[in-house]
């Protein structure tokens, strides 16, 4: 029997009764039920599983519980604080930007992770870091906007 994972997300801690190896993207959506990170690719190429740990973007697709154990984990769900959506949340919101949605997940995490390193990223820095994070609706304008918004 594997030793339990403990695992801190959205800042409480879990104690979870699954092999090391189980995906971060399972364990949220499957064990904590957390389905702000969505399964697209599985890949590690579309971004749509994206969360934040120790407050940088990963993609939970391809990182193991088991070694991200002791690194604080943030969801999309735990972008809010008192019930208030983070700004980069209500930028989203206020321009639209969702077609199906599918991808937003990985559009906020991404934005509210480069926020955190650099508060008034230029065009080209914003523009490079969500390149990696992709959308079938083609609704680019209305995330980039909001993405700008978010950025004040
Ligand atoms: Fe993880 Fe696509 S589902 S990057």
């Amino acid at each position: 029997m594997p030793p339990a994972v403990v695992l801190t997300v959205n800042g409480t801690g879990h104690v979870l009764d699954v092999p090391p190896d189980t995906t971060l993207l399972h364990v949220l959506r499957n064990d904590l039920g957390l389905n702000g990170p969505k399964y697209g690719c599985g890949l590690g190429e579309c971004g749509a599983c994206s969360v934040l740990v120790g407050g940088r973007v990963a993609r939970s697709c391809g990182l193991a519980v088991g070694d991200v154990a002791g690194w604080p984990v943030t969801t999309l769900e735990g972008l809010a604080r008192d019930g208030v959506p983070d700004p980069v949340q209500r930028a989203f919101v206020a321009e639209q930007a969702a077609q199906c949605g599918y991808c937003l997940n990985g559009m906020v995490m991404t934005v509210r992770a480069l926020l955190n390193v650099d508060p008034a990223p230029d065009d080209a820095t914003l523009l490079a870091a969500l390149r990696g994070v992709l959308c079938r609706c083609g609704t680019h304008v209305e995330i980039l906007r909001a993405a700008r918004l978010a950025c004040g």
